[in-house]
């Protein structure tokens, strides 16, 4: 019997306008370009500004892009995912909001929180929905607006971070494409060197929390840097083993966009050479959900049918994992 899988049929990003370049950050911390750009690859990230708008703004404005270029109704959509670590509000999910945007008013949506490894973990679940013939069509969204829990008084996590989404559609394929293999991991012990210390039901937000500026990222930056490089190489070399798959296989690496350093030691231990890695932090930074969405979207006219990809990703949790797929369609028609 043929197996069903779920292929990422159309891909789309939404950025916000604002352009925050290291330029402007030198005016609010003590950094420079050089130090950001050698030790983080980052140039400039995206910013959402206006009152009101969270996450769901950016999300929402990733789907409506997808449904267009699919052209497929928002009606005709069974399921929304959205894979956030900056909800609009603790709850309700900031999926019920998108799909309430967006008019998919015959979805049903749930947020997932793996903070930067969540788009894996909510592409994972997706494809189980459509891989078991329960759903047809479903959205994975990541989106977060970082600059939210950014202190940007904090020169070692602000210049990181930017806020930007990108959605996937994924429905059912029976040729052999599509989502092939998936490795997720979690470490619970390591959740305090990469958390917000207040807000959450552990410590409900006071005004001695905000006083005390918990309500922030705090991020021990070498200890995690140490684990993402360890924890995202050893996952892309197995997913890579366990499916016989050598570097010449690989025809891209879309890893999470959280350090270019970081990036750089996962590709080497993979063996793929630079020209195969997705890299697109230099322009939106750690967008957090939406950096594996975003390189698809704007790596998707040179994609063709049948491409390996890979997909890898470390964060907060501790959370990890990679995904192998096989690309389903040819973009550059
Ligand atoms: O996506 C979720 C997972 N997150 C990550 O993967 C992030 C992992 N961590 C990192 O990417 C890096 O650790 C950072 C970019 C956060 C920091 O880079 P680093 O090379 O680990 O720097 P460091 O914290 O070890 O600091 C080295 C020096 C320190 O000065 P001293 O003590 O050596 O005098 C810092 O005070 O660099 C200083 N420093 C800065 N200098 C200029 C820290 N931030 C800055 C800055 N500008 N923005």
């Amino acid at each position: 019997m043929t197996k069903t899988r779920a292929a990422i049929t159309g891909v789309q990003g939404y950025v916000p306008d604002y352009i925050l370049t290291n330029k402007e950050l030198v005016t609010m911390v003590d950094t420079n370009d050089e130090w950001i750009v050698s030790r983080t690859g980052v140039k400039e990230r995206r910013i959402l500004k206006g009152e009101g708008k969270g996450s769901s703004e950016l999300g929402a404005g990733a789907i409506k892009g997808l449904l267009e270029k699919t052209n497929i109704a928002a009606e005709d959509i069974d399921l929304i995912i959205c894979a956030t670590a900056t909800p609009d509000m603790i709850f309700p999910a900031t999926a019920c909001i998108i799909a309430d945007k967006v008019g998919a008013k015959n979805a049903f949506a749930y947020d997932l929180m793996a903070a930067c490894s969540g788009f894996l973990y909510a592409l994972s679940t997706a494809s189980k929905f459509i891989e078991t013939g329960t759903y047809k069509k479903v959205i994975v969204v990541g989106a977060d607006k970082m600059s939210s829990i950014v202190d940007y008084t904090d020169r070692a996590t602000c210049i990181i971070f930017g806020d930007g989404a990108g959605a996937v559609m994924l429905e059912p394929t029976e040729d052999g494409l599509g989502i092939q293999d998936a490795i997720l991991r979690s470490d619970g012990s390591g959740r305090e060197f990469l958390h917000m210390k207040a807000g959450g039901s552990a410590k409900p937000s006071t005004h001695e929390t905000v006083d005390a500026r918990e309500h922030f990222i705090f991020q021990d930056g070498q200890l995690v840097f140490k684990a993402a490089v360890k924890s995202m190489a050893d996952v892309s070399e197995e997913i890579m083993k366990k499916n016989n798959l050598t570097a010449d296989d690989i025809a891209w690496l879309v890893p999470h966009q959280a350090n270019k350093r970081i990036i750089d030691a996962t590709a080497r231990r993979m063996g793929v050479g630079d020209e195969k890695v997705m890299l697109n932090i230099q322009k939106y930074g750690n967008t957090t959900n939406g950096t594996i969405p975003l390189c698809l979207w704007e790596w998707e006219s040179k994609l063709n049918k049948g491409d390996n990809i890979i997909l890898a990703a470390f964060g907060g949790g501790f959370t990890w994992g990679s995904i192998y797929l096989k690309w389903a369609y040819d973009s550059n028609k």
